[in-house]
């Protein structure tokens, strides 16, 4: 029960790795907001109540900065501070660069970078007022590290977020902040579910360890960054990705 009495935010929450790393929360204690674009988030929220784990769904668009803060207030009104962030919702985006519309380009920016950069900004904002510290663990990907022939405009938001969750680490460690990513490889969620038979046979080569990840094998790693058991660790970039970048 590490997260007794913490008030966690998890973005995406309504789907994929975010409704699993939720309920991992939840079950270890936490309070939990859903804040997610879709409605779906409402159902996770209620599966959760329905077990007798405390939870509530606010419904948000990341990349919106009036939702974002309604977002935080929402949690502050109904629990009372905010503890740690989960910044995890994210889309999906394909292609190389010479053939991205610019509208493809600028939503993967929009939701995978600057969502996650507001949702920081107004977590850390809430933390600092609380004087207590937190804890944020922001989503970025195997491709915050590597470039892929199709993954232009998804690598540069996710290489971006790597690179805020440094410079926020760097930011608020004197006030007992701590700012880390998850880094996934391919997880078996609906981002990846649409492909063909023949690219998830390819995708699950890429990994050395032989298979696509879970989404409960990353939810156990972000749970890991966000307690105390990680009380010495800010500004890193997890990977869990069955060993994608090391070969
Ligand atoms: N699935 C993978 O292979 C994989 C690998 C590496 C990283 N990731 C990252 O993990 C995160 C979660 O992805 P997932 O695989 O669980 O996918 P998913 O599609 O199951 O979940 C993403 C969630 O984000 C929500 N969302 C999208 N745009 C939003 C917005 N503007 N505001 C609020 N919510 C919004 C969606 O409604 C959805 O519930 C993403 O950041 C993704 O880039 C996924």
């Amino acid at each position: 029960m590490r997260f007794q009495h913490k008030v966690v935010i998890v973005t995406g929450g309504a789907s994929g790795i975010g409704a699993t790393t939720a309920r991992l929360f939840a079950e270890e204690g936490a309070k939990v907001v859903i804040a997610d674009y879709s409605d779906k988030g409402r159902e996770v929220s209620r599966t959760l109540n329905e077990k007798g784990l405390d939870s509530f769904f606010v419904q948000t668009d990341v990349s919106n900065e009036d939702a974002v803060i309604r977002m935080v207030g929402n949690t502050v009104r109904r629990y009372g501070r905010l503890d740690v962030l989960f910044a995890n919702a994210g889309v999906a985006s394909d292609g190389p660069t010479d053939q991205i519309d610019y509208e493809v380009w600028q939503k993967t920016i929009q939701v995978n970078l600057s969502g996650v950069f507001l949702c920081n900004k107004h977590a850390i904002k809430q933390m600092l007022a609380q004087g207590e510290g937190g804890s944020i663990v922001n989503c970025g990907s195997v491709h915050s590290f590597v470039g892929k022939a199709r993954v232009a405009a998804y690598a540069s938001a996710k290489g971006g977020v790597h690179m805020l969750t440094r410079s926020s680490a760097a930011a608020y460690a004197a006030n007992g902040i701590r700012v880390n990513t998850v880094c996934p490889g391919y997880i078996e969620t609906s981002l990846i579910s649409g492909l063909k038979e023949e690219m998830v046979r390819y995708l699950q080569a890429q990994h050395p360890i032989g298979r696509m990840g879970t989404t409960e094998e990353v939810g156990k790693a972000v749970l890991f960054l966000a307690s105390e058991d990680a009380s010495f660790i800010t500004g890193a970039s997890l990977l869990v990705d069955g060993g994608y970048t090391a070969v």
